[in-house]
């Protein structure tokens, strides 16, 4: 099959393109490379460059694809409220456009990258897919904007699957963006041995799931002509603490489990906690039980630290200036910090979940 795969040279989507090339489809990745990278794009994978969220742009993407997968976004919680009219165009007007484009050419599978963001605060875990939406930010309501879009267009013949993903992790996360990827923020901090600006309460609590397990679900859903459901989360099922993920980041990088925090205010549309029912996933489209939390941050540790040279030095280069920069490579191997904050990861309450 031939499959546009949007936001491709993000960390999901390339994740993606890549999983959809192993299993012998052809992948036309289409982004604009803002946050994303040329280098992420999978060999075999074909690249076009495009705003998604400009009208113009549809007339040069292929229209001899069967499916649409539509991961391209702006996919950073803080930029959505500096900028919510971007944030707006690039997520709800991206997925308007694409979707009609679709009908009009009768291309008739659409997968989409919603998010937990569309709940809010204003319901309990483990969250359905039933409950109500009321999100927080601007972000979340650009995400519940683009399932209404895509809920119009479904009885007009485009056959709909939204994943409402929750808190991706793993290996090709940006550590340079410290904006966004809650997971990948601690870790290029943890990594650069200096204390973890932590936004908000360590008992907030996500859903974290493996990268891997994100796209697994995806290949599954393109595959299928039609899902019996219109929204599935995507998720584990399992909470977890920003205290607990501190301190099993800090023990996949072998640091004390007692490594500084710097505790900030949090922001008003950020949620505080939720995690997924998995139950409607894990039926339609049979998907296996998640990777362990353990497991997925070592591998995305052993990537960090393998590439920690190029990827962490040059972010942390523009935080705090070069004088820091040979800190890096010792934290690589595993050394330990003296703290830098009053702070610390204390012991855990009970888990959330
Ligand atoms: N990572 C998560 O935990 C998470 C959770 C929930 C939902 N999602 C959603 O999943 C999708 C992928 O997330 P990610 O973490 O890989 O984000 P990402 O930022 O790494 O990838 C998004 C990609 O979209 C591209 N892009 C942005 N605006 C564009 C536009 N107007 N036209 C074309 N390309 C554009 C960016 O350059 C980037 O490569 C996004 O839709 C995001 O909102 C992610």
């Amino acid at each position: 099959m031939r499959i546009l795969v949007t936001g491709g040279a993000g960390f999901i989507g390339s994740h993606l393109a890549k999983r959809l090339l192993e299993a012998g489809h052809k992948v036309i990745v289409v982004d604009d490379l803002s946050t994303g990278s040329r280098d992420n794009v999978p060999e075999g994978a074909e690249l076009l460059v495009l705003d998604l969220s400009r009208p113009e742009s549809l007339s040069r993407l292929p229209d001899d694809v069967a499916a649409v997968c539509h991961l391209a976004a702006q996919s950073a919680g803080a930029v959505s409220a500096e900028q919510p009219y971007y944030d707006l165009m690039a997520n709800a007007g991206s997925t308007l456009l694409l979707s009609r484009w679709c009908l009009e050419r009768g291309i008739g599978r659409f997968v989409y990258a919603s998010s937990m963001a569309v709940y809010g605060d204003e319901v309990e875990s483990p969250v359905g897919e039933d409950a109500r939406c009321v999100p927080k930010s601007y972000y979340g309501a650009s995400k519940l904007a683009a399932e209404h879009v895509l809920r119009l267009a479904a009885p007009e013949g485009l056959n709909v699957t939204v994943f409402r993903i929750f808190t991706a992790y793993g290996p090709g996360q940006n550590l340079r963006n410290l904006k966004q990827g809650m997971v990948s923020i601690y870790l290029a901090y943890l990594l650069r041995g200096v204390a973890v600006p932590v936004t908000g309460s360590l008992d907030r609590f996500r859903d974290l799931i493996y990268v891997d397990d994100v796209v697994e679900a995806w290949r599954r859903a393109v595959e299928t002509r039609a899902t019996p459901r219109l929204v599935y989360n995507l998720g584990t099922g399992r909470g977890t603490t920003v205290r607990e993920l501190l301190q099993a980041l800090a023990r996949a990088c072998d640091l004390p489990a007692d490594h500084p925090v710097e505790e900030l205010p949090g922001s008003p549309s950020d949620q505080f906690g939720l995690f997924a029912d998995v139950s409607a996933v894990s039926f339609d489209l049979d998907v296996a039980p998640p990777t362990r939390l353990e497991d997925g941050l070592q591998r995305m540790v052993s990537w960090a630290t393998a590439g920690v040279a190029s990827r962490v030095t040059s972010a942390m280069l523009c935080l705090y200036g070069p004088g820091n920069a040979s800190w890096v490579s010792r934290s690589a191997r595993g050394m330990r910090t003296t703290p830098s904050s009053n702070s610390t990861i204390r012991p855990s309450k009970p888990a959330s979940a």
